[in-house]
């Protein structure tokens, strides 16, 4: 393991089942016909948006959106920037935002101001990783994996300083 590793917070079977559960009430809350848009926000979001809507059981579409991020510190810079837009039209569609971690929520507080302003049909947001401690802001989650405590985490998707994505574990990291 790498030196800078501290601690396992959730292995892969673990998430695997976290995913399984959370895609069974997605698919069961969603009605069959509700035109449906999954949007992933990179890139940390992108390897839990792929389990993810493998395990969500109704006709989807997906997008991808990309905002400035910590850069690499381990702090939140407060400014959110959209740096990459959707591709798909959204209008009088039901839109569910997938995110890694919520930490102040000031991220998603923008974003899902900015998508509720396109004339949308609903908007819900999955994460799952929660840091209900951090917040700054009100935010609605409908769907968390897990909360966790505040400690700065790696894998699964998320990095420190564009490394660990490729972990098939979450972890802690030393600070
Ligand atoms: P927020 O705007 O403070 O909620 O920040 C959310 C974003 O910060 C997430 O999408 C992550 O990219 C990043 N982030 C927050 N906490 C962590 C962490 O513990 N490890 C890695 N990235 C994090
Ligand atoms: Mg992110």
């Amino acid at each position: 393991m790498d030196k800078n590793i501290d601690a396992v917070l959730f292995s892969k079977e673990e998430i695997s089942q976290k995913v399984k559960e959370l895609g069974k009430q997605i698919s069961k809350d969603y009605n069959e016909n509700d035109e449906l848009v999954i949007i992933g926000i990179l890139k940390g979001a992108s390897i839990f948006m792929a389990d993810l809507i493998r395990e969500i059981d109704m006709s989807v579409n997906i997008d991808f959106m990309a905002v400035s991020s910590y850069g690499n510190s381990t702090q939140s810079s407060g400014t959110v920037k959209i740096i990459k837009d959707l591709d798909l039209e959204i209008e009088g569609k039901h839109i569910l935002i997938v995110e890694d971690i919520i930490d102040t929520g000031l991220t998603l507080k923008y974003l899902t101001n900015n998508l509720k302003s396109r004339k949308i049909k609903g908007l819900k947001i999955c994460t799952l990783l929660d840091k209900p401690k951090r917040r700054k802001c009100d935010l609605d989650i409908d769907y968390i994996g897990f909360e966790i405590p505040d400690r700065f985490i790696v894998g699964y998707g998320i990095d420190y300083a564009e490394k660990y994505r490729n972990l098939p574990y979450i972890a802690s990291i030393k600070e």
